[in-house]
């Protein structure tokens, strides 16, 4: 699809300033006038995806929206949606979504996507691989030429036993690319970050593009000992991307 300027009243005017949360913000906003009564909605993870679960908490609030049931794709989405007011449930009781609304690390000029910076990359795949609509929201920092392209980590979840043999079997999948790949930690005692399943996540570096993305998943989701990685390819259905030009709308 074609970027298409949105006629959104929320479209910013050209001489304000906008930060990059007030960005966010107005990308969450205008995903979250999709939403209909009735539906069932993955809810996303992180700082864009905030703004809308706490949009539709007040519509909810307002009654402009009615019989929402969301399926939150982590623990830190599942306790702010519950505090705005959103009936939860998950997959096991609801596997057929109508929408799911997200952030992204990195978008494509394909609607590719790196997601997983925040760490909740596996949940987020299992609930926005089986939804019929796919909005991403972002800010236009988000946009890369290719996936990696940011020279940011491109995360892949493992599980903890013998985590530094899966490490650096990933390491060498993209050795061509001159992959590095390390084990995400936080603090200062550099404690492994443990995901919502119990999981490390392995952040891999690319100093060249990986090529075939279709290819690099396979090999990636062969290894015994990955659980999951960060790229999804040909998921989203729709990305909206917040700019201090406008808003505009891509659609698959
Ligand atoms: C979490 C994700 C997030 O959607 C991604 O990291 C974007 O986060 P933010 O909206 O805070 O920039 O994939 O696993």
């Amino acid at each position: 699809g074609l970027l298409v300027p949105s006629p959104s009243a929320s479209s910013p005017s050209s001489s304000v300033i906008l930060t990059q949360d007030e960005l966010k913000k107005i990308a969450a906003y205008k995903a979250v006038e999709y939403v209909e009564s009735g539906m069932v909605l993955g809810l996303g993870t992180g700082s864009t995806a905030k703004h809308a679960v706490a949009r539709i908490g007040e519509l909810l609030k307002q009654g402009k929206l009615k019989n929402i049931i969301g399926i939150p794709t982590s623990k830190m989405t599942h306790e702010q949606a519950l505090s705005v007011g959103i009936p939860l449930s998950d997959l096991d009781s609801h596997p057929v979504i109508d929408l799911a609304i997200d952030g992204a690390d990195e978008v494509d000029p394909y609607l590719n996507l790196v997601k997983g910076r925040g760490g909740s990359l596996l949940r987020e795949k299992m609930i926005e691989g089986t939804c019929k609509k796919f909005i991403v929201i972002v800010d236009e920092s988000k946009l890369v030429k290719y996936l990696g392209g940011s020279g940011l980590a491109m995360p892949v979840e493992i599980v903890p036993f013998c985590w530094k043999f899966t490490a650096s079997r990933l390491q060498k999948l993209f050795q061509d690319s001159g992959c590095v790949a390390k084990l995400r930690t936080f603090g200062e005692n550099d404690e492994p970050f443990v995901t919502d399943n119990g999981n490390y996540i392995v952040d891999l570096y690319f100093k060249t593009s990986i090529g075939d993305l279709k290819a690099a998943s396979d090999s990636i989701l062969q290894l015994p000992g990955v659980a999951e990685h960060g790229m999804f390819l040909d998921m989203a259905t729709t990305v909206i991307v917040a700019g201090e030009l406008g808003v505009t709308v891509k659609h698959k």
